[in-house]
């Protein structure tokens, strides 16, 4: 059986890896809750990740009870990935087991704010990458609740989602409204479908993004019409590769 769909895209966003990114932390200032020695705040955003063996480039707070650690970042940013790195000479355990808050509240020294990710499996010196989706705020906090603990970061990194959709072409397999709506960087109008990509309504519609590079995708983004109409956008494969064969969707989903 054929099955008829129009299929809707508002706004397509991909984002690209923390790798070719600008980490968004260099631009933003620290505290923490106490500081051990001369480990202070900022090495955890000093720019190195670890120094040769030693905790001498991390962030170390006393031994006490729900340490924590943030940043401002001074403006709100589309959060997607945080990364954190681990001291490579002792202790992992001083980075596992951590909240990583994001939004636009102090209060409670962050713990509020919504969470992305806890930390959990860090070997000695290892840099593990956490996807937050996409979240909006000013600050991260990084802190250890219900106990007493020191807190070790020895580097913090934040990206944003960068939208690579734009630098590309697209192309659907009929018109309705254009497939070029979906990529204008606006991701509805004013309740209306006037800045959505739609095709006629057909048998297995398609709308395909040519990104013109081969990229590491983070994230899609979708956004759905705001007018009517959810079942368009509802139910459609994701796919991703370097293949055009059957219109793309041989790539992997
Ligand atoms: C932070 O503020 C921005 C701008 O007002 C807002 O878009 C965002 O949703 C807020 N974040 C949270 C977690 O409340
Ligand atoms: C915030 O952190 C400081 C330093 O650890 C602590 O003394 C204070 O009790 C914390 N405040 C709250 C509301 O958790």
């Amino acid at each position: 059986m054929e099955k008829l769909i129009q299929l809707i895209l508002v706004c397509v966003l991909i984002s690209i890896p923390a790798s070719l990114e600008e980490n968004l932390a260099r631009r933003g200032t620290v505290t923490q809750s106490s500081t051990y020695y001369a480990f202070v705040a900022q090495n955890a955003i000093d720019g190195l990740r670890y120094g040769s063996g030693e905790a001498a480039y991390c962030s170390i707070t006393e031994y006490q009870l729900s340490p924590w650690w943030r940043l401002d970042l001074l403006d709100y940013y589309e959060i997607s990935t945080v990364v954190i790195t681990a001291r490579s000479d002792c202790c992992p355990y001083q980075t596992n087991g951590a909240e990583i808050r994001i939004g636009n509240s102090t209060e409670n020294n962050g713990t509020n704010n919504p969470i992305c990710a806890v930390t959990s499996g860090f070997q000695l010196g290892q840099t593990i990458s956490y996807s937050c989706g996409v979240m909006v705020g000013r600050y991260i906090t990084v802190v250890m609740t219900g106990g007493t603990y020191t807190l070790t970061l020895c580097e913090v990194e934040v990206y944003d989602t960068e939208n690579v959709a734009r630098q590309g072409t697209v192309i659907q397999s009929s018109t309705y409204f254009v497939a070029q709506n979906a990529i204008d960087g606006k991701r509805y109008g004013p309740g209306e479908a006037a800045y959505c990509s739609i095709t006629a309504y057909q048998s297995d519609p398609w709308w395909r993004l040519d990104l013109q590079y081969k990229y590491e995708i983070g994230t899609v983004i979708i956004t759905a019409r705001s007018d009517c109409c959810v079942a368009q956008t509802n139910g459609a494969e994701i796919r991703i590769g370097n293949s055009l064969e059957n219109n793309g969707n041989n790539n992997p989903r």
